[in-house]
């Protein structure tokens, strides 16, 4: 039997997940998207006809969260701006119906909790789209990192330079503490999470953060990315030129893994006219440098005695038991192992989301529950991003563990009182 599926969010993300879900069908009927909601009807309409377009069916259009969810849905993805994630996962919850919520899992940590206190009371699935770790070559980079390819990991560095002029995809929601928590954790969650993913949980660390470059303009989506957001209907800031933006749009974190390995997060919006990245992970016997998610490109390990890195062939025979999972491996036709890829951005884009789905409706009809990012694994990464932003508003050092249960949040206090939890 398929399940239904709605999808709550209609906006450059939530086209994504339309083409997710394009992409789960070829190959699994387990949902059949059969409503699709936003405030704006058109951008709901965008995506209803884009899945028709592909499938043949033209999932039902809503404008009320409420109506979609006495529609007959067992599952709802939540796809909307930050704000909405709890409040939609909440209703669910209250309706018997199962949830995979876009990174971040919520808004702050407390709406995290919430989520996950009631998922866990009513026996139902929660599941966060944090697709960066399931790039087949994030999943090669943490078989050789576990096969001890350079050693013991010591320490790693995270780097992302970038932003500056723009608003971050010209969203308006982007701008607003209230509805994004900071631009710093749109970014952050997803680097946190492959950090904890690759490394182990991360125990405390301390940060300091500022704004820098306060007044964005809105120039319009630009990159790979763009096609994605040509049918959404901007509601916060339309018309203006130049948008305010009233967060922290600069990080630097200094980590302590539980391990004992060490690590640098640094996260920059606020770099004028200037992008780079660094992503590396140090070990005794050699330094990695980690995968550009979603470019099929695989990691590059320098080994001491070595000038060049190893080649594909090298790093395969280091983890000669690693394969993909069976589902990841029948969206590239079956290949178990491989040492690089060439599908493209769009269709990688699809495909991971469709692995977040097909993961989704496993747990759903086994009745395992299970899923890989589930409400703790979520919730560490946004304690990472949340622990840099109370540790850069306190000038203290933070322990992990006191923001995950909110003994440490005076940072996301006033984002709580606004959103009335
Ligand atoms: N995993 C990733 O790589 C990735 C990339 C981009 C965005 N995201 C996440 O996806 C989410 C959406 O981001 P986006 O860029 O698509 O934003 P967006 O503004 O393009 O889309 C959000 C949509 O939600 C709708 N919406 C907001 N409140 C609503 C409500 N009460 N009822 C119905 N619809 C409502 C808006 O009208 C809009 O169409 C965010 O949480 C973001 O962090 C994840």
């Amino acid at each position: 039997m398929s399940l239904n599926l709605g999808l709550v969010g209609c906006g450059g993300m939530g086209m994504r997940h339309a083409h997710g879900y394009i992409e789960m069908r070829k190959h699994f009927d387990s949902f059949t998207l059969s409503a699709v909601c936003d405030r704006h009807k058109a951008a709901a309409n965008g995506v209803a006809s884009a899945v028709e377009d592909a499938t043949g069916h033209r999932p039902q259009v809503f404008t009320d969260y409420e109506a979609m969810l006495a529609s007959g849905v067992h599952a709802v993805d939540i796809v909307t701006d930050t704000r909405m994630h709890h409040t939609f996962a909440l209703q669910a919850f209250d309706a018997g119906v199962h949830i995979l919520t876009e990174k971040p899992m919520a808004l702050t940590m407390k709406a995290c909790r919430l989520m996950r206190d009631v998922a866990e009371e009513k026996g139902l699935v929660l599941s966060i789209g944090e697709q960066y770790r399931r790039d087949p070559m994030n999943r090669l980079a943490k078989a050789l990192l576990d096969a001890g390819a350079i050693g013991e990991p010591g320490f790693a560095m995270k780097v992302s330079v970038g932003g500056g002029s723009a608003l971050m995809h010209d969203t308006g929601w982007r701008a607003l503490k209230s509805r994004a928590g900071s631009i710093i954790i749109e970014q952050g969650v997803h680097e946190a999470d492959l950090l904890i993913y690759f490394l182990g949980d991360i125990e405390s660390l301390s940060a300091h953060t500022g704004l820098f470059a306060p007044v964005r303009t809105r120039e319009g989506m630009t990159g790979q990315i763009a096609q994605f957001y040509s049918h959404r209907v901007e509601d916060a800031f339309a018309n203006q030129e130049t948008v305010e933006i009233d967060q922290e749009d600069t990080a630097i974190g200094i980590l302590s893994f539980a391990s004992g390995a060490i690590g640098q997060l640094t996260i920059t919006n606020a770099s004028i006219g200037y992008g780079a990245g660094i992503n590396t992970i140090h070990g005794s016997a050699g330094t990695m440098q980690m995968p550009p998610t979603r470019t099929g490109v695989p990691p590059s390990i320098y080994l001491e005695s070595a000038q060049e890195p190893l080649s594909q062939q090298q790093m395969l025979e280091l983890v000669p038991d690693w394969e993909l999972d069976e589902v990841t491996a029948t969206f590239f036709g079956g290949t178990r192992r491989m040492g690089s890829y060439e599908v493209g951005f769009e269709a990688i884009d699809r495909i991971l989301v469709a692995i977040e789905m097909k993961e989704l409706a496993s747990a759903i009809e086994s009745n395992c529950r299970k899923v890989e990012v589930d409400a703790e694994v979520g919730m560490k990464a946004l304690a990472v991003s949340y622990g840099i932003l109370e540790s850069g508003n306190s000038r203290q050092p933070v322990s992990l563990v006191d923001i995950m249960d909110g003994s440490v949040a005076e940072y996301q206090s006033e984002i709580d009182r606004e959103a009335g939890i």
